[in-house]
């Protein structure tokens, strides 16, 4: 089948690398002219493993191109499908939904013979609705369908995601794309995927329930990992024994500093703005926002209460900036709230991420010094966090990170080291929802952003 992608990020680009590798002709299309000519040239515009290789082969097997104007590839095609950002709007947190339609008006007067028109980006509820009113008003003649077909793939595991999907949800009620998506998704019936239809309302609402629905099950970890504090019980032992019960699961019961990343925190804030639109509030979802937007800076001052209660002149190393590992996307990452919160208690920052770098530069500017490895990083620090699970911190010399540290504090946001092993090579150790404070904590003080000094307890 001929298929054009409307948007080349990190769902279009990896949708179109892994529809070209089932044999489909694939043409990318994104109106950044500089993201094409990397791409043409065989560079990746993010990182995402084993993206740079399907592409390539895709390209020299002749199935995969990629081009800044989609009037060739929308005109040929069989399904076209719009993957281009939806981000919170500013002001009041509903999905902006721009990009979407000037994505449809463009795709509406290239339209030659019955298209499928497929949204891929994710979409508030009715959005399907109003895209088909777009195309049918700038192309009165158009022959096509509307469908919504919501990605699911994470960053990080992005192709293995594509081609093993548990599911995938097609929103139509028209047979003949149906039978289009059918044909699309053909060869994943091999791996047994369930494609499942059902009403495009359905499928756009499926997306944000789902994903409310993970960052709620991290939030809740979080919380009680809070309690594991507390009362001095074990997180990581709580989370197993709630999750190999089969009814819970053990998936995305992983303490830490609070979700990030391009989806969990729009999402669930686009599904409050159309949930509250409708007279339907999901309050679970709207304390879930509001818990894991706190978290974040909380996350800082555990920090600072490692290292005391003050950080003031102090250099704190911070490994891993991006949201999550395998991946170079900065997007509401917590590594930006929690430097800005060290920041705001006098603390100067290192900070390394092994792919994240160059992203997080462009946020986070020359306010910190960024290292060229994990011991460059922890060199001369006082403490060291960390902030973001990448394989590559999970094993650290530690040896080596002692002798080149100032002072030996080790902040695990991540949980990925053994309390016992740490604190036994002279660190002191702290991590999410593991020790016991039974004791009260001294007060940590931290400078809020207008300079007033804050009394904080609560922390391990
Ligand atoms: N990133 C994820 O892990 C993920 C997972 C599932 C769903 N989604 C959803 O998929 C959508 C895309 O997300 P993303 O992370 O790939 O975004 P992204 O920002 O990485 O990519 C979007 C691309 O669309 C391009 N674009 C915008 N308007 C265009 C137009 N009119 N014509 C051509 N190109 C255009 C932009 O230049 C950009 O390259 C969002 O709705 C997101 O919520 C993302």
């Amino acid at each position: 089948m001929q298929v054009a992608i409307v948007g080349s990020g990190y769902v279009g680009l990896v949708s179109g690398a892994c529809f070209a590798d089932f044999g489909h002709v694939v043409c990318c299309v994104d109106k950044d002219p500089d993201k094409i000519a990397r791409l043409r040239q065989g560079e990746m515009p993010i990182y995402e493993p084993g993206l740079a290789e399907l592409v390539d082969n895709n390209v020299r097997a002749g199935r995969l191109s990629f081009a800044t104007e989609l009037v060739e590839a929308v005109r040929r095609a069989d399904a076209v499908f719009i993957a281009v950002g939806t981000p919170s709007r500013r002001g009041d947190g509903f999905a902006d939904l721009s990009f979407v339609y000037q994505a449809a008006r463009e795709i509406a007067t290239e339209l030659d013979g019955y298209t499928v028109v497929v949204t891929k980006s994710t979409v508030p509820v009715g959005t399907g609705d109003e895209v088909q009113r777009i195309i049918a008003k700038t192309a009165p003649r158009a022959r096509f369908a509307v469908v919504s077909n919501p990605e699911f793939l994470r960053e990080g595991a992005a192709i293995a995601d594509f081609k093993r999907p548990d599911r995938v949800v097609v929103g139509t009620e028209d047979e003949r794309a149906k039978a289009v998506l059918t044909e699309l998704y053909r060869p994943l019936s091999l791996n047994q995927a369930p494609l499942l239809f059902t009403s495009r309302r359905t499928a756009e609402l499926t997306k944000y329930a789902a994903n409310a629905f993970l960052a709620t099950k991290i939030t809740f970890i979080n919380e009680i990992a809070d309690l594991c504090e507390k009362v001095g019980a074990n997180v990581q032992e709580v989370a197993r024994g709630m999750g190999l019960d089969n009814r819970i699961g053990s998936k995305f019961l992983h303490a830490g500093p609070g979700f990030g990343g391009s989806c969990f925190p729009k999402d669930t804030l686009a599904l409050i703005k159309t949930a509250q639109d409708h007279d339907a509030p999901i309050r679970i979802v709207e304390t879930v926002a509001a818990v894991n937007d706190q978290r974040k800076r909380a996350m800082a001052r555990k920090v600072i209460h490692a290292c005391g209660g003050n950080v003031r002149g102090k250099t704190i190393a911070v490994l891993g900036l991006t949201f999550k590992p395998n991946t170079d996307d900065m997007r509401e990452a917590p590594s930006l709230s929690i430097i800005a919160g060290l920041q705001d208690g006098g603390a100067k920052v290192r900070a390394y991420d092994p792919e994240g770098m160059e992203a997080a530069k462009r946020l986070l500017g020359d306010d910190v010094t960024y290292a060229s490895d994990p011991y460059d990083c922890a060199d001369g620090a006082d403490a060291l966090a960390i902030v973001t699970e990448w394989d590559a911190f999970r094993a650290l010399d530690l040896e080596r990170v002692k002798r080149v540290m100032n002072d030996l504090v080790l902040v695990d946001l991540r949980n990925i080291y053994r309390s016992e092993l740490v604190r036994k090579l002279g660190f002191r150790y702290v991590s999410v929802g593991q020790h016991a404070a039974v004791e009260p904590e001294p007060q940590a003080e931290i400078l809020g952003p207008l300079g007033g000094a804050r009394a904080v307890t609560g922390v391990a």
